[in-house]
């Protein structure tokens, strides 16, 4: 907990026999996740998962004025104004919000939403079949399992995770379960496709060559996490994501109706409203690093909801594979976008030295950036 005042100070040291750490460990212990906590019955949450930072004020900062952009890729290989008008919108949305969805992207919506069952099956299954699959082994090429940071001192997040890696070397498909299997398979190889394309869009907007990002690797590796938010009894005390921005080149986002993730814009969180059909597209920090700042790598969060259970399906485009050749690639402010005003902002970078600071550090809302400032 995050203590703030004097009384908070008084709330916690009263509570001297609370042992963190072990809460902590029997949570893990279980394999169950947040999900086992609701089916065991619980209606308070555990003192792990408060946030001590929020309060109702800052929840409904919301403020409608502002909208994440919307841009329709419908003809942008047939007709050169929908081209070009589609590269200018994406342009600005990167450098204004990092963020931004796309709709008429080519994925139809019926691999979306059997994309959100598929992962809502899985979390759904009883809890022995989950138990099996629940391991934080960066080896085993799946994985289930609730906080990737549950063992720093930030309060946990009411979310329970899947992930496996789609690219360079995928998951094999026996090691994906049976229950979210094909659909899977098939919603990721039509996400590498959007990422390609979305990372062509990026160049442009950028004033590149086409093919320049995909070039440099950053279409390479992806990998997925299907996230899943159970019903939360107490929201007001804990989040469903903290405050955090992406390890990546791009992440693509598929997210249920419920709605719940925001966006920190010029210091107000704003909602990313669901778009029924649409996905959201936001820039990581190694494409900030690499734009040397013209497009950003923005603060995202998740509410807890007693609506729920809320499902999401990040893919992140970034080579995640600790082993693979390419974690060991440089990266730095790209030079055609340099000039005597515009000078480099960072140092050249590894993506694993990169990603190993990231996830030393947790989701503690402080940029991910900053060591690697020039
Ligand atoms: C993430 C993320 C948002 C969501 O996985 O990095 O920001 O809606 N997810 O689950
Ligand atoms: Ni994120």
């Amino acid at each position: 907990m995050v203590i703030k005042n004097s009384s908070e100070l008084d709330a916690a040291s009263a509570d001297s026999n609370y042992d963190r750490e072990a809460e902590v460990k029997a949570f893990d212990e279980s394999k169950t996740g947040v999900k086992g906590l609701l089916e065991s019955g619980v209606t308070k949450i555990p003192r792990m998962f408060y946030s001590g930072e929020l309060n109702l004020t800052e929840r409904s900062e919301n403020n409608s004025n502002f909208a994440i952009p919307i841009v329709d890729l419908a003809g942008i290989h047939s007709d050169s104004d929908l081209h070009i008008e589609a590269v200018e919108k994406i342009g600005s949305a990167c450098q204004e919000w990092g963020f931004f969805q796309v709709i008429n992207h080519g994925i139809p919506n019926n691999v979306l939403d059997e994309m959100i069952n598929g992962i809502r099956r899985f979390h759904e299954q009883d809890s022995e079949v989950r138990k099996q699959f629940y391991s934080r082994e960066k080896k085993k090429k799946f994985n289930y399992y609730s906080n990737v940071n549950l063992f720093t001192n930030n309060p946990a997040n009411w979310r329970d995770t899947l992930g496996f890696l789609v690219a360079p070397h995928p998951t094999k498909p026996e090691d994906i379960p049976e229950v979210c299997r094909d659909i899977a398979i098939e919603y990721s190889k039509k996400i590498r496709e959007l990422g390609h394309t979305i990372f062509e869009l990026l160049s442009e907007a950028l004033g590149l060559n086409p093919s320049y990002l995909n070039e440099l690797a950053c279409v390479e590796g992806t990998f997925l996490l299907g996230h899943y938010y159970p019903p939360c009894p107490e929201p007001e005390l804990t989040m469903g994501t903290s405050k955090h921005t992406d390890a990546d080149f791009m992440t693509i986002l598929l997210q249920d109706e419920l709605g719940g993730l925001q966006v920190l814009h010029d210091n107000k969180w704003v909602d990313v409203p669901p778009v029924h059909g649409a996905l959201v597209i936001n820039i990581g920090d190694l494409l900030q690093l690499i734009t040397n700042d013209r497009f950003i790598s923005v603060f995202h969060r998740v509410l807890a909801s007693q609506t729920g259970p809320r499902i999401s399906i990040a893919s992140f485009f970034i080579n995640y594979e600790y082993k693979d050749e390419g974690t060991s690639r440089v990266y730095g402010p790209i030079k055609e976008l340099l000039s005597e005003e515009n000078k480099p902002l960072y140092k050249d970078t590894s993506v694993k030295d990169f990603l190993t600071y990231y996830f030393s550090k947790g989701l503690d809302g402080d940029s991910s950036l900053q060591p690697f400032r020039l």
